[in-house]
């Protein structure tokens, strides 16, 4: 059964708290974030279908918030997934170059995930931090002023975090 651990259901009951009665969508992205966490880091249907359920929302309006948003993951990711920017800025500074690169190191293509189920690649549009580029979302940090010698620095980081 698709239940919330207590610590996070206590967490959604509180975010709900700060809204108007009535008014408990308003609180959907946040508690999707945490839904995400909890539930292997992607938004399954019986996952989305719980969060409407704790919202009294309508599940359809759940699953029209989940899938425009490309935070939100609709299928199975690893449990490290780069979201390498290629919007304009990004590219003008390399962003193709360091994609390729992580596409040939982990042998995957975009929106893949490796065999061993630890990196996912993940394309993504500006994440605003044009100044700061090529960059990279990496969980909630970003990697900025990306170059293929800090994309294997960084792969190399996850492997050894991962062992631990
Ligand atoms: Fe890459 Fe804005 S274009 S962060």
């Amino acid at each position: 059964m698709i239940q919330f651990s207590q610590e996070r259901l206590a967490k959604a009951q509180e975010i709900i708290t700060r809204y108007p009665e009535g008014k408990q969508k308003s609180a959907l992205i946040p508690i999707l974030h945490l839904a995400q966490e909890e539930f292997g880091g992607w938004l399954d249907v019986p996952v989305m279908d719980y969060v409407a359920s704790i919202l009294s929302i309508k599940p359809i309006e759940v699953y029209e918030v989940a899938t425009f948003y490309t935070m939100f993951n609709m299928k199975p990711v690893g449990k490290y997934v780069l979201e390498v920017c290629q919007t304009g800025p990004c590219m003008v500074s390399g962003s193709d170059k360091i994609i390729d690169h992580i596409k040939n190191k982990l042998g995957i293509k975009a929106g893949e995930t490796t065999e061993d189920g630890l990196f996912t690649l993940k394309p993504a549009e500006c994440l605003g931090a044009c100044g700061y580029a090529p960059m990279m979302q990496l969980g909630k940090h970003y990697r900025e002023h990306l170059t293929t010698e800090k994309v294997d620095a960084i792969i190399e980081e996850l492997r050894a975090a991962a062992k631990n």
